[in-house]
């Protein structure tokens, strides 16, 4: 087979600027040594996060320009709404700004103390959310996706039968909907299968639990699926999802992720009733129905990016390149989540920094040495993110020490992979030099953003 190349020719670009490992060093500890803080200038390859950083299409700057801003009933709302209801199937479809407004929408009017959410995992805006609530956030994700060096084909997968020990616990009554997450974004980035999906629904409506699917990367989800699930090899990638919609009353998304977009998002929903008490909400906060948080130009740039995104010589590209980042790692022996997620590659601190305990944060430790060694950068899953105190002032570390490098949709080329790859495997190499950080500000509540840092 020759290689898989990027099915698309570049005609635009954005500068990027190399800096010297001076220039580094101040910018990282000017930033407190917290990769959030720094200017997006000083990074060279940006993996942040693969959220609104994606490059569109010529198609979709076109739909930015035949946009129509009228306030009801515009002709992009209603490409936009035909669009996503032949993907999802569903009767309602709420414009959002983002995912999160969907998710403040639905729990806002589903949820409330006492209220629980079981999900294969949420995404942390989907638990707070949830929590704000005054709710409960459940995540019943499958014990081999716990497993950081287990190779496994759905490692997203909810656990079944901890969702039923969950349902007979507190009572379907005060189960206002379950969730599933495709891919399993806080769990590796990892697929669900449309049997595993199945399941989920069968248990739910058994008990007449409502169930939803939070859709931010459903396409490279449906990929997987095609690839690795008997029966799927030779669906269209359209079919699989809607498939996989068919079994749901409803989904939210961020289509920052697989609608190929620099902002926006939808909910959802089959129920007329619960619809209209979304509607309401909608407009008390978002917008007019037919618009929502987002402008003309955005909805004809979503419903665009809906339909390239499930493009097999796209995705085929796509998930080829995070696959390729993934074996060059793992050939230089360097530990990582395996196997390779849809949209990330998780390296795995405690591995790869057996010698800086949890309260030392090797996580951030390893993110740091990314930036310093090649201008990468990353983000901390691990305790700086999920770590917490107990009522005695102990430290709690997180279950896992990682670091992701999400790679934005048709951003960088195969040549900016193998010099990450350089990169990660340079700072391999001098990996026991690297000693720990601790806190110099410890913000109280999601310290990942705004905490600083010293080196231990
Ligand atoms: N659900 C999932 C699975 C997500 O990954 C995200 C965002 C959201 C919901 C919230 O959507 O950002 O549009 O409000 N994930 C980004 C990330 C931020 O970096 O993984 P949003």
């Amino acid at each position: 087979m020759k290689t898989i190349i990027e099915p698309f020719k570049i005609k635009m670009v954005e500068p990027i600027r190399m800096t010297t490992r001076e220039e580094r060093e101040a910018a990282i500890r000017k930033a407190g040594y917290n990769l959030f803080k720094l200017p997006a200038e000083d990074c060279l390859i940006d993996l942040l996060t693969d959220s609104g950083t994606g490059a569109m299409s010529a198609e979709q700057w076109a739909g930015m320009m035949r946009g129509d801003e009228s306030y009801a009933g515009a002709r992009s709302f209603f490409r936009f709404e035909s669009v996503t209801k032949r993907l999802t199937g569903m009767r309602h479809i709420l414009p959002t700004h983002q995912g999160r407004a969907s998710e403040r929408i639905l729990f806002g009017v589903l949820g409330g103390p006492d209220k629980v959410f079981p999900s294969n995992t949420h995404f942390d805006t989907t638990r707070a959310n949830i929590e704000f609530g005054g709710g409960r956030a459940v995540d019943l994700v499958d014990p081999a996706g716990k497993d950081p060096t287990l190779i496994a084909p759905f490692k997203g997968n909810m656990d079944i039968a901890a969702l039923e020990r969950l349902i007979a616990e507190v009572g379907p009554a005060n189960i206002p909907l379950g969730a599933t997450t495709v891919t399993n974004n806080a769990a590796g980035g990892q697929p669900v299968s449309m049997a595993n999906i199945r399941q989920t629904r069968d248990v739910l409506h058994r008990h007449g639990i409502p169930f939803f699917i939070d859709c931010a990367r459903f396409a490279e989800n449906c990929w997987f699926i095609k690839m690795r699930e008997p029966g799927y090899a030779d669906r269209s990638l359209e079919s699989i999802a809607q498939e996989m919609f068919a079994l749901a009353d409803g989904c939210w998304m961020s289509a920052k992720k697989d609608a190929l977009v620099n902002i926006g998002g939808f909910l959802a929903i089959n129920d007329d009733d619960l619809a209209a008490r979304c509607r309401q909400m909608l407009v008390l906060t978002e917008g007019f129905p037919t618009y929502g948080g987002l402008a003309g130009r955005d909805l004809e740039a979503i419903a665009q990016g809906l339909i390239e995104v499930l493009d097999e010589e796209y995705m085929r590209y796509r998930i080829r390149s995070i696959e390729f980042l993934a074996e060059r790692l793992v050939a230089g022996g360097v530990p990582i989540f395996q196997p390779a997620g849809g949209h990330a590659i998780y390296l795995d601190a405690r591995r790869f920094l057996p010698h800086v305990p949890a309260e030392r944060f090797p996580g951030q430790s390893l993110a740091v040495a990314l930036y310093l060694e090649g201008g990468v950068r990353s983000v901390e899953i691990g305790s700086v993110m999920f770590g917490r105190r107990d009522p005695d002032g102990r430290f709690v570390g997180a279950a896992n020490e990682l670091v992701r490098l999400a790679i934005p949709r048709r951003v960088y080329t195969q040549s900016h992979i193998e010099y990450l790859v350089e990169v990660i495997l340079e700072v391999f190499a001098g990996r026991d030099a690297i000693g720990g950080l601790k806190f110099d500000f410890e913000a109280p509540i999601l310290r990942h953003f705004t905490s600083t840092f010293l080196p231990a």
